[in-house]
């Protein structure tokens, strides 16, 4: 209800079902440099408290806020349990469920979770199973531990899923204590692999939140998941497909306080844009990913330093130098610490300006003439690939390569 007046629009219950038990501790976090909790993970199961009481509770947030969508997440094993539990959530005004095939510990051990969404042929016939007497919405929330997230996608549009919902956690370790040797989080001096959230997740969520939104067999909603912690986020998650979006980590990082921030500037983009509703930007971007072979090969750019905004720090020196295509120089003999560009060896491969801490001081510029456009289809049919290593069209493109005594000479 805290959250519901804060302005959050709906709430996904924490999953219910049973066993009802948990361990001490249960999170563990990976630190980056300054900023706390960039990567979360938890060996946590679902609820610890009783059915009786989430269903009591349900029912009295209906009554406060009976506008507000409430979708309850379930977890058990058999036809008859899912059965009995649809109809007890339902009955306490779930506006939605949610079914947990995505939890990557503790539940999947025991054909739960996870097991459940690397399973599509299971999941399709538990969907099944809940479709049989639901009468709300179901929604298939699905696991990132699988190779392609489409295949589950699927299974749950076949199995007559409304809508499906990713990523759950990502199975993982996040650290090992030197000392001890327990890896984290640590339940008396052992540990278990847990499920990974936080921002560090969010690429992957979007590529498989994109997969599913342009699999022509999935074609239902997606409400998307992972790594969200600001309207940008929220943004780019709609932008690859996601009809709506769910947050966990920065709510228990933050509070319920930052769905202020995000519905202000989801407006104001949406104004700035000029889009009226949220489907006018929904998936947007899905057609824009496209497999390699689709890009263009005549499309160059090469970096460009701003010497007004360089402080000298020549982070993009070493950076390019050992880590790319040593094609940035240092002038040795004028004092001056800013870099410059040697275009010839650059090829363009965004390196430095990432590297470099001065927003917007590396620029990539485009330096073919934008009159051609050739793919990788194109390329072979114009007889372009080479067919044997020794090919003399083997050559690669852009690429400049020393003499090794010139580079052990710097
Ligand atoms: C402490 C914790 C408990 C979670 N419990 C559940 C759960 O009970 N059911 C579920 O479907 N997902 C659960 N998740 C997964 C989240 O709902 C979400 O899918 C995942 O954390 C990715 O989103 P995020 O990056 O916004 O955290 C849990 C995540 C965390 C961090
Ligand atoms: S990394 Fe950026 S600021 Fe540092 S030397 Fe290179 S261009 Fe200048
Ligand atoms: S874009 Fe890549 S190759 Fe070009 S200067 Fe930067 S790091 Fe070097």
């Amino acid at each position: 209800m805290k959250a519901f007046e804060a302005g959050w629009g709906g709430a996904v219950w924490k999953t219910m079902g049973i066993p009802v038990i948990n361990v001490s501790s249960r999170y563990g976090a990976v630190h980056h440099r300054d900023s706390r909790m960039v990567g979360f993970n938890n060996i946590e199961l679902i609820s610890d408290r009783p059915l009786a009481d989430n269903l009591r509770e349900i029912e009295e947030v209906k009554k406060y806020f009976p506008d507000h969508a409430v979708i309850a997440s379930l977890m058990v094993q058999s036809r008859a349990e899912w059965h009995q539990i649809v109809k007890d959530v339902e009955n306490a005004g779930a506006d939605g469920v949610e079914l947990n095939f995505g939890c990557p510990h503790g539940m999947c051990e025991r054909g739960m979770g996870s097991a459940v969404g690397q399973e599509p042929a299971v999941l399709k016939t538990i969907t099944e199973w809940v479709k049989e007497v639901a009468q709300v919405p179901v929604i298939v929330k699905l696991t990132p531990n699988i190779t392609d997230v489409t295949d589950p996608a699927r299974a749950a549009a076949a199995g007559g899923a409304d809508a499906i919902s990713l990523i759950n956690t990502v199975q993982s370790i996040v650290g090992v204590d030197l000392d001890t040797f327990a890896p984290t989080p640590t339940v008396d001096g052992k540990s278990t692999h847990g499920g990974y959230c936080g921002p560090a997740v969010k690429p992957i969520a979007l590529n498989m939140v994109r997969n599913c939104a342009q699999h022509p067999e999935v074609g239902i909603p997606i409400s998307g998941i992972g790594g969200i912690e600001n309207w940008r986020d929220a943004v780019e998650h709609m932008l690859l497909g996601a009809t709506n979006v769910q947050v966990c980590t920065a709510v228990m990082h933050y509070g319920f306080g930052i769905i202020r921030e995000m519905k202000s500037g989801l407006i104001q983009y949406m104004e700035e844009k000029g889009f009226e509703t949220l489907d006018d930007l929904i998936g947007k971007s899905v057609q824009l990913v496209q497999p390699w072979e689709n890009l263009n090969l005549e499309y160059k750019v090469t970096a460009k330093i701003d010497e007004k905004k360089c402080v000298g720090c020549q982070l993009c020196y070493i950076a390019c130098e050992d880590g790319a295509h040593q094609a940035i120089g240092l002038h040795k003999e004028n004092g001056t610490r800013v870099p410059y560009i040697i275009d010839e060896n650059c090829v363009g491969c965004n390196l430095c300006s990432l590297v470099c801490p001065v927003e917007d001081c590396i620029t990539m510029v485009r330096v073919d003439d934008a009159s051609r456009s050739e793919n990788w289809h194109d390329y072979v049919e114009n007889d372009k690939a080479p067919t044997t290593f020794n090919d003399d069209r083997a050559g690669g493109k852009h690429h400049w390569v020393p003499e090794p005594k010139d580079a052990l000479r710097k």
